[in-house]
């Protein structure tokens, strides 16, 4: 079934039963210095990546230091199976401190990045956004697999790793401030997941993993978003309903 929650993805998270989920894309709303606030189109209140980046973004607007990237992915490891993956959207200042993370607290992981390059309608890398996630023509997805070592036999990735895709930016943002494109989450989710996966999006804002998810094994399947504001399931459903009929090889389904 797919289900949009309004709530808190962390408490959510913290309900699921250990070692329960096989997916998790979490575009998280990450804080770092002059971020929000400071014209980058960030309207959600943000939160500091550990306790120690607290004092970098102290005071900022929309800034909630009670809360840390760090406790979601804690709470990610924990849901998680053995040999699923956590799809993580990053930009330069994010990938260091979630890698150096990962290397400390995940043990047995693996770690993948996948590229996503945002394209104009001129097919040329599109750099139009400063300050936005986009302003280098695209942004990295920090794939991790838990206990990856070794990576069970029955899990549908196998020892095979995609590495990007190049898809047109998202100019679209259902009201929703800024949305990633569909394409690479479709991507992964044929790449990581089968169609009995359990698939988990915390921090939704639209929920283009859950949309993917549904876009390619039906109503069926089992992928949940959660998103604090009840403005995003809004801008979520206005999304979906626009995009899950249309057709691939067309427009941002980028194939
Ligand atoms: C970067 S945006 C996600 C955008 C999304 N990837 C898209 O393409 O539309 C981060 C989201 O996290 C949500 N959020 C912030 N704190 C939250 C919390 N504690 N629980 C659930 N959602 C939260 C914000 O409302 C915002 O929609």
């Amino acid at each position: 079934m797919v289900e949009y929650i309004v709530g808190d993805a962390l408490e959510y998270l913290h309900g699921l039963s250990s070692e329960s989920v096989d997916f998790v894309h979490l575009d998280d709303a990450w804080a770092r210095p002059q971020r929000s606030g400071g014209g980058f189109g960030i309207t959600y209140r943000t939160h500091p990546f550990n306790s120690s980046d607290a004092a970098l973004v102290e005071g900022e607007p929309g800034v909630d230091t009670s809360l840390t990237v760090v406790e979601f992915l804690d709470a990610v490891y924990d849901a998680l199976q053995p040999g699923g993956f956590l799809a993580l959207d990053t930009d330069s200042y994010l990938i260091s401190r979630a890698s150096n993370y990962f290397q400390k607290e995940w043990p047995g992981h693996c770690q993948f990045t996948y590229t996503v390059t945002s394209l104009t309608s001129d097919g040329v890398p599109d750099r139009s956004t400063p300050g936005m996630y986009a302003s280098s023509g695209g942004y990295t997805i920090l794939l991790t697999q838990k206990d990856a070592t070794p990576i069970p036999q029955s899990h549908p990735a196998g020892g095979r790793h995609t590495r990007g895709c190049p898809c047109e930016r998202e100019h679209r943002d259902w009201d929703w401030g800024t949305v990633k494109p569909l394409a690479p989450y479709l991507d992964l989710i044929q790449e990581y997941t089968t169609s009995n996966s359990r698939i988990i999006e915390p921090c939704a804002g639209t929920a283009p993993a859950v949309i993917a998810a549904e876009r390619e094994y039906g109503g069926s399947v089992d992928a949940t978003a959660i998103d604090i504001e009840p403005d995003a399931k809004e801008a979520y459903e206005r999304r979906r309903e626009e995009e899950l009929p249309r057709q691939t090889g067309i427009g941002e389904w980028g194939d």
